[in-house]
């Protein structure tokens, strides 16, 4: 873990966080509104939290906001979804480029409307050369078609000779996925209280650390993100090894587990 000056005071800042947004629906059935209003409310969350990580001045921030399996829903709840998309980006991406943030769009984005292609798009070429942040957004995103994109990225390569096989391990392989500029997420938060992962990074977060609340998203505050770095700082990541203080004075080979 590094050390960082920060607005946190936190020593040990995650570099990378990354957050399964969950629970708009319930936020909004639960006041007895169109599930709609609660992915309304869950936009300002996204606000919220993006201001936040760049006053604390995270390298990156990760936001799964539209997955694969979304397809699945009514389709004016997607239809809805988008809009709201490129709502977003209309209103914020100004501000977002003038705090040098970086916007990149993970997952099949060219599948959604043309209006939402467009705007992701110019979204990315303006940002493109920002470097305060990394905002990620996964739009029709889903961690297996990530790996499996990947994979045929590398068969392309080792086909035309660009690589060879057995120069393949796992930080080359990485460089073939979404995230192969950035670390690992250090940080994973899901909001509404449900204990899996969705499909989401799972590659990536193979040691990152759990942070899952009851609160809902639309109901997730700065205070509630701080919260969560706070409980992170005081983890103990050994990553498979042991903790500094029993390996001190000892040849400690790691486990990996
Ligand atoms: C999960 O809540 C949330 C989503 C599927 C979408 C996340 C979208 C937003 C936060 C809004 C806008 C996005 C952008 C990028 C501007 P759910 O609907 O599954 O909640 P439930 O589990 O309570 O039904």
């Amino acid at each position: 873990m590094h050390k960082k000056e920060n607005a946190t005071g936190f020593e040990n800042l995650p570099r990378h966080i990354a957050i399964i947004m969950d629970g708009n629906g319930r936020w909004a059935s639960k006041r007895l509104l169109p599930r709609t209003m609660g992915h309304r409310e869950g936009m300002k969350a996204i606000k919220r939290v993006v201001e936040a990580c760049i006053e604390i001045k995270v390298q990156a921030l990760t936001l799964y906001a539209f997955s694969t399996e979304n397809w699945r829903r009514p389709k004016s709840e997607v239809s809805y979804l988008m809009d709201l998309l490129i709502e977003f980006l209309n209103r914020e991406l100004q501000e977002l480029h003038e705090n040098n943030i970086k916007i990149n769009v993970w997952g099949d984005y060219y599948s959604l409307p043309p209006k939402c292609v467009k705007e992701i798009e110019r979204a990315i070429e303006l940002t493109r050369n920002n470097q305060a942040m990394a905002f990620n957004l996964a739009i029709n995103y889903g961690s297996r078609p990530e790996i499996v994109r990947g994979v045929k990225s590398w068969g392309r390569d080792l086909l035309e000779g660009r690589v060879n096989i057995d120069d393949l391990d796992e930080d080359l392989f990485s460089k073939y996925l979404y995230t192969h500029d950035l670390p690992d997420p250090d940080l994973l938060i899901r909001t509404a209280g449900e204990f899996r992962l969705s499909n989401f990074l799972l590659w990536q977060v193979a040691y990152t650390e759990l942070w899952i609340t009851d609160v809902s998203w639309p109901e997730f505050t700065r205070e509630h993100l701080l919260q969560a770095i706070s409980d992170y700082a005081k983890r103990d990541r050994r990553f498979g090894g042991l903790n500094n203080s029993k390996q001190e004075g000892k040849n400690v080979k790691s486990k990996n587990i």
